[in-house]
């Protein structure tokens, strides 16, 4: 049985597990996290392998306090409101990242903006401090189940893919936390929670825009803000690239090229090569090549989500 109760000893040896790569349970006033070390983008691909997934949306990295939150995103004027009003709590900001952010590439989803969020739970905070980095965390149930409220909803979904569950009995609020984007002109909800709208809009004094969450509208994949799109066309699942084009390459059977290449993981490792997906598009797209040919991906376990991913970077 993974569960412990959310004892110092406990906490500390899930901070040492969070920082070796492996995936913790933990409680938040909203609902239970399934975290992994941010920066740590193999451990970032163990949570989307153990969610089942079928796709790779931007993660909530959860941080100590705002002063921390600066460390890896810009917050301006908007941001520092709502932050003084209601972090620690329920409210996840999305922000500019700063050039230097060491959050892996997979946990934004590949995206310029970061999610970050301080959650008010003493277990939660305590954890986020032990460990000494941010913890990368969506709701601890598997893709499709209902969000977990207690570590026994935790053990049920996830117990064999988790070094240990943090118990703290039941979460306070059970709805996730409120999604603010502030990265842009206007601030919009991508996503509404434990923190009401009226009260969002009464500290900012101008109503928000609704921007429906990624999730609700898998047919649109084209016209998402919060979806990475290179510049290049690409091109999936193709034998051969073309002359001048990149090639994205997986597994052992990669054909020699040319031009630019890059490969998702030579041993054909779908955890590996999720790792490396937004770094190796970017790195593609930024060597200026029109056509970005990506190679087959099997479409079992994690290479449902790279497929997903690269099937809308195919949209223009
Ligand atoms: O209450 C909660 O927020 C829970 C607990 C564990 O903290 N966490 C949670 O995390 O629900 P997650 O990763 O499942 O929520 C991610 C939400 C999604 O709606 C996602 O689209 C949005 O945040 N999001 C994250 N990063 C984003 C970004 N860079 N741009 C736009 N939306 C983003
Ligand atoms: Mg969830």
């Amino acid at each position: 049985m993974p569960i412990r109760p959310a004892t110092a000893d406990a906490i500390a040896d899930a901070a040492a597990a969070l920082r070796e790569g492996r995936l913790v349970a933990f409680p938040t006033e909203t609902v239970y996290g399934l975290g992994a070390d941010a920066t740590n983008a193999r451990a970032v691909a163990a949570i989307f392998e153990a969610k089942g997934r079928p796709r790779f949306n931007p993660l909530i990295s959860h941080v100590a306090d705002a002063e921390d939150a600066a460390r890896f995103a810009v917050l301006g004027p908007e941001a520092t409101a709502l932050a003084a009003a209601f972090w620690p709590g329920a409210l996840t900001l999305v922000l500019n990242k700063r050039g230097d952010c060491p959050i892996a590439d997979l946990a934004t989803a590949g995206l310029d903006t970061v999610a970050l969020r301080v959650p008010s739970h003493p277990v939660a905070r305590a954890l986020i401090r032990a460990a000494d980095r941010p913890i990368a965390a969506p709701s601890a149930n598997r893709s499709g189940h209902v969000s977990p409220t207690t570590a026994a909803h935790v053990d049920a979904d996830l117990g064999g893919n988790v070094a240990l569950i943090l118990d703290d009995g039941p979460c306070a609020i059970g709805l996730e936390s409120t999604v603010v984007d502030v990265s842009g002109d206007k601030p919009a909800l991508l996503r509404a929670g434990g923190v009401t709208r009226e009260a969002i809009e009464a500290v900012l004094g101008v109503s928000l825009a609704l921007h429906t969450d990624e999730a609700d509208r898998p047919s649109s994949p084209g016209q998402l803000a919060s979806h990475y799109a290179p510049r290049a066309t690409v091109r999936l699942n193709a034998i051969e690239p073309g002359p001048g084009e990149a090639l994205l390459a997986f597994g052992p059977t990669a054909p020699a090229h040319s031009g630019p290449s890059m490969n998702l993981s030579p041993t054909g490792d779908l955890i590996e090569a999720a790792t490396n997906l937004f770094a190796a598009l970017r790195q593609l797209d930024a060597s200026g090549a029109a056509t970005i040919t990506v190679m087959p991906i099997p479409e079992t376990g994690l290479g449902e989500a790279i497929n997903d991913r690269l099937r809308r970077a195919a949209v223009r």
